[in-house]
């Protein structure tokens, strides 16, 4: 299973995101052997932020680009390539501000591109083309905004990247969201991680078995989730 393994935390040693991340693909080596990694630090490797000449070029139909819109483009085609040559995505992320990190968002806006990730067709409808992917994503918030709790009502994230990753044809991603890890008691932060440990324990077996199963991420149905897919 190839597997495109994404970091966006700004911290690097005391991340928990990156640990949680790193955990899992542990996890999913002690099931499943052939395991390929193709990894990314967006912190480190930020995908260009959005320009007037990037938006030009990216609407503008293959066969009419200059040469220097398709050097324009180049960075965000190879990006693109990467995420499509992928089995699964495993996307760790902290909350910053109730939704993502910039630079995560920057990796949405290098890899959303019309009939490159999705197919827009004459009649105006989109086939995402990330389908076949297994999503997974692992995030990390300082508060508490599970279902019930009262921070409840801010939580952008899971909607914005539902949204984003549902437009390309990864329509069920599984989550599993360490909270809260910073604005609660010491207790309550250790069972927040052992809980995401848990959920990340039991993707792995999951998708080990759906991988040897040869069985794409299309028909894969989170159930370990924190929140609901
Ligand atoms: C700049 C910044 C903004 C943050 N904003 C939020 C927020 O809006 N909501 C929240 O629950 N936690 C917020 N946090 C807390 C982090 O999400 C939390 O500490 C998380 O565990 C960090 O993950 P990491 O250890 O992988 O970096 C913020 C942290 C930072 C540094």
């Amino acid at each position: 299973m190839k597997i495109m393994h994404v970091d966006a935390s700004a911290k690097r040693e005391r991340s928990n995101s990156r640990a949680l991340s790193r955990f899992f693909l542990e996890q999913l080596r002690e099931q499943h052997a052939d395991v390929e990694i193709d990894y990314l630090d967006v912190t480190v490797d930020t995908p260009p932020h959005v320009t007037e000449a990037f938006a030009i070029a990216t609407y503008t139909a293959a066969a009419d680009r200059t040469p220097a819109m398709k050097a324009t483009l180049a960075s965000s085609d190879a990006l693109c390539a990467r995420v499509l040559a992928a089995d699964a995505l495993v996307l760790a992320m902290p909350m910053y501000n109730w939704s993502m990190p910039s630079v995560f968002k920057a990796f949405i806006d290098s890899i959303t591109r019309t009939n490159v990730t999705y197919l827009l067709n004459a009649d105006g409808s989109i086939v995402g083309q990330l389908g076949r992917q297994k999503v997974l994503f692992i995030t990390s918030r300082g508060a508490d905004l599970r279902p019930g709790s009262s921070y409840e009502a801010m939580d952008a994230l899971t909607p914005a990247l539902k949204a984003a990753f549902g437009f390309l044809g990864a329509n069920h991603p599984t989550f599993v969201d360490a909270q809260p890890l910073q604005f609660a008691d010491q207790e309550a932060r250790t069972e927040a991680l052992a809980r995401a440990r848990n959920e990340l324990s039991a993707v792995a077996v999951q998708w080990a078995k759906s991988a040897a199963a040869g069985v794409s991420g299309k028909d894969t149905t989170a159930t370990a989730s924190g929140v609901a897919a």
